[in-house]
């Protein structure tokens, strides 16, 4: 089983990661893991001429878009963590997301679209610098949007706000991803 790791906080040591490495800890040896920094990957923005749909090549010539389109397509399990900016996902997850629409939905029956990762298990990590009810509510409903264009399972979610306030990570939400990584 292969499990691709999609990081969208530019920050490596930062809290989104921190509960990435918990899941990727838990996660059985006999699976393999790619971990993708976003920040890391070079990305033109989508100039929306629709050119993709139906199922066409993108116009703008190959970049990381999509490379990792083909890796989310390889993967049996995704995990997509993001600090929130602005009560959503990150712009350079969006970015990437953006680049890679008929990665997850099928338009070659025209104006609808068929998921095209149908069951495939998915985890969504937010975390958000403000406590609930605020917390990464927006950032998990914005990731939730491009899985269910795929028909992905979610397995699991961790929405974890009140980063400003603490210093670490609750030990109880780097137990309870843990615990995710080993049930996948
Ligand atoms: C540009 C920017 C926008 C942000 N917008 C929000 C926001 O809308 N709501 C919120 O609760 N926190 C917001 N934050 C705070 C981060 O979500 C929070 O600090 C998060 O835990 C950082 O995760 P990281 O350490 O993985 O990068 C924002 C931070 C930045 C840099």
């Amino acid at each position: 089983m292969n499990i691709l790791i999609l990081n969208g906080s530019p920050r490596k040591n930062g809290n989104t990661v921190k509960i990435l490495k918990q899941i990727e800890a838990g996660i059985g040896k006999e699976y393999s893991i790619d971990w993708s920094d976003v920040v890391d990957l070079a990305i033109k923005p989508c100039m929306g001429c629709l050119r993709c749909r139906p199922n066409k090549e993108c116009a703008l010539s190959e970049d990381d878009a999509q490379i990792l389109g083909r890796k989310i397509s390889a993967a049996d399990v995704l995990i997509i963590g993001t600090p929130t900016y602005w009560g959503s996902m990150t712009g350079i997850l969006k970015n990437l997301f953006e680049r890679n629409v008929t990665t997850f939905e099928d338009f070659s029956q025209g104006r609808f679209s068929k998921p095209r990762q149908k069951g495939k298990k998915a985890v969504i990590v937010a975390t958000a610098a403000a406590p609930w009810p605020f917390n990464g509510k927006g950032a998990v409903k914005s990731i939730q949007k491009v899985l269910q264009g795929g028909a992905y399972r979610i397995a699991g979610i961790i929405n974890y706000g009140g980063t400003a306030l603490q210093s670490e990570i609750s030990p109880k939400v780097l137990k309870k991803a843990k615990k995710m990584g080993c049930s996948l």
